[in-house]
């Protein structure tokens, strides 16, 4: 059975649901009959991703709404038009950008990313939070996390920063609602592993052939509904190269650099790679 805010007739906003795994999840629970708002700022995948599920899923009713994550405006305008639609049971923050910046360089991109992928994030929650706070029925938000907002890989520091913050943002939305209205408006972390989407692979089309590595962005999708269904808070998800044994240890290590004094981001230190390779050597290779 799925979580009660996946339900026939009800209304699901997705942001970056113009393609990859907004546009998945967008698919998903239009096949589960929930009317669907789509939000890009890309109007050609738009255009498509509109045409093409209204082609699969002639009974429901879709809204697509071009806008940029970055504009308060835009946010307000798909909010607004959002609950004219119909009673909003599902909000997805779903768009987010990966080039970012490192620690000390790039101011600008540090800004425009954050706007992208934490700003945005918390403007919509705050915006449906209250509708859902107002409405009877169940109704979850689910926020795109990442790996790399947990173990926090070196090399861009703004993207790793910014999932750090929509975890903690998450963990503490959740823990607030059950607080207020007990398990009839949940929050969800969604974190997907290497997924084969245009943010990994810029300019693939639809038929392009996926490498063995990632999962489909439809695998995330999947997950989400199942994990949903299960109550899950972490929606964890695997990926051909990297299993959950896998990512555990990794979890785990990585907590471990603080409990044993060890250096930042130590799995990444050359004096401890022995050490780290040896961790996890039965794992990594199931
Ligand atoms: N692909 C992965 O391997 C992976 C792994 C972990 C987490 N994630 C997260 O999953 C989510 C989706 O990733 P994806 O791989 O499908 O991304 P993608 O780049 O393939 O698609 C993102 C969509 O968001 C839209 N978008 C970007 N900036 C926007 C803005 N300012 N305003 C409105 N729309 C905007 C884009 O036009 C695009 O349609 C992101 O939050 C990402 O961080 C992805």
């Amino acid at each position: 059975m799925n979580h009660p805010a996946i339900r026939k007739g009800a209304v699901a906003v997705i942001t970056g649901a113009g393609v990859g795994i907004g546009y998945a999840i967008a698919r998903r629970v239009a096949s589960e009959g929930m009317n669907v708002v789509l939000f890009d700022r890309d109007a050609g995948a738009l255009d498509v991703a509109t045409k093409t599920l209204l082609n699969d899923f002639p009974d429901v009713r879709l809204l697509a709404l071009k806008g940029d994550v970055t504009s308060e405006s835009d946010l307000h305008r798909l909010y607004e038009k959002s609950c004219e639609f119909g009673e909003v049971s599902l909000l997805v923050n779903n768009a987010a950008i990966i080039k970012g910046a490192g620690p000390w360089d790039g101011m600008s991109k540090w800004r425009t990313l954050m706007d992208i992928n934490f700003w945005s994030v918390l403007t919509l929650q705050q915006l449906f939070v209250e509708t859902m706070f107002s409405q009877s029925g169940a109704a979850a938000i689910v926020n795109l996390g990442s790996k790399e907002g947990i173990t926090t890989r070196p090399g861009n520091a703004a993207y790793s920063l910014s999932k750090a913050a929509v975890k903690v943002l998450t963990e503490q939305l959740a823990h607030e609602l059950r607080e207020k209205v007990g398990d009839r408006i949940s929050a969800h972390l969604l974190i997907p592993g290497y997924t084969f989407t245009p943010m990994n692979f810029p300019g693939m089309a639809q038929d392009s052939q996926k490498p063995d590595s990632p999962w489909t962005a439809d695998q995330v999708a999947d997950r989400l509904i199942e994990g949903m269904a299960e109550g899950d808070f972490y929606i964890f998800c695997e990926d051909n190269e990297s299993n959950w044994e896998l990512d555990q240890r990794r979890m785990q290590w990585s907590a471990d650099d603080m409990i044993q004094n060890r250096p930042a981001l130590s799995r990444w230190h050359k004096d401890y790679a022995d050490k780290f390779a040896a961790y996890v050597s039965d794992v990594a290779d199931k």
